[in-house]
């Protein structure tokens, strides 16, 4: 199985992590534009996220959720502040070293950007091509990886022929075929039904447990937090208003930031 050849055992893959975050944000700000219609997203933002973690981000519209999401996975390069994955500083990575830090950073958007004119199978090979993996070694892991995530059975279909659910599972096993330390997510579940919602974090809580992926997911879903998160931190106007875990935020929030969103929950559920 997975763990059997190696493959996806990010243990045996040269990092060490030793007591260090698997991800550290230090002080980071991020303002987009100039002058006049400048937005400061993100203000100071710093947040450790050890290594095993499921970590949650929560935030109104306009946080500065998605913003920091990016800022990890350095589609966004911060003013100023430090980003270090797993003990590296890599805030200036460019080039090759930037490709090969990105590659260890899987990422699962809202909308599934699957690319439609390949099937699900020629969707997880995709990252395997761009790093160069012969297409037999690609084939195989793909076919593994979505065995994986349960959708063996339709490798051979395109997006178009394929549920939310089942859409949201080729995403995983597109963002696992990298072997990622850190997988991202940013509002994973916002598109699928409460059923699939919870077979898909099910499906989360298990790559976590059985890969020992660090998680990073950004939602609006209060329940989500609740089902599958450790730590959760409550970014408000581009800072962070509070961190502790799942029960120290929601049962006794601090800000008034954090209150309105766990009110908002009591409401939704
Ligand atoms: N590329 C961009 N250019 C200019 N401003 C941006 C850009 N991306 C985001 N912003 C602004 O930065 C702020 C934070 O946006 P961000 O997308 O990070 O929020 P969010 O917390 O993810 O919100 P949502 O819950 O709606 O997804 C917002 O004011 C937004 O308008
Ligand atoms: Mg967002």
């Amino acid at each position: 199985m997975l763990h059997g050849n190696g493959f996806l055992n990010h243990r045996g893959n040269g990092f060490a992590s030793g007591g260090l975050p698997m991800l550290r944000l230090e002080n980071v700000h991020k303002t987009y534009g100039r002058g006049a219609g400048q937005v400061q997203a993100l203000r100071g933002v710093s947040i450790d996220v050890m290594p095993g973690e499921i970590f949650g981000i929560i935030g109104l519209s306009g946080a500065g959720k998605s913003t920091l999401i990016r800022c990890i996975n350095l589609l966004e390069r911060p003013q100023s502040g430090r980003v270090y994955i797993d003990g590296v500083d890599v805030t200036d990575f460019k080039g090759k070293a930037l490709r090969t830090v990105r590659r260890h950073i899987g990422m699962v958007f809202q909308h599934f950007n699957l690319l439609t004119n390949r099937t699900a199978l020629a969707n997880v090979t995709f990252p395997m091509e761009i790093v160069g993996v012969p297409r037999q070694e690609r084939e195989r892991r793909a076919l593994e990886l979505l065995e994986f995530v349960g959708l063996r059975a339709k490798a051979h279909r395109y997006p178009a022929e394929l549920s939310g659910g089942e859409k949201q599972r080729v995403g995983i096993a597109r963002a696992l075929a990298t072997e990622p330390r850190i997988l991202l997510c940013d509002e994973p579940t916002s598109a699928l039904d409460p059923e699939t919602t919870t077979s898909f974090l099910n499906l989360l809580k298990d790559i976590n447990r059985r890969l020992g992926l660090t998680i990073v997911m950004v939602t609006h879903q209060m329940h989500v937090v609740r089902a599958v998160c450790g730590r959760v931190a409550v970014l408000d106007q581009g800072r962070v208003a509070e961190l502790g875990t799942v029960s120290q935020v929601f049962d006794a929030p601090r800000t008034e930031a954090a209150r309105r969103l766990v009110k908002e929950a009591a409401v939704g559920a």
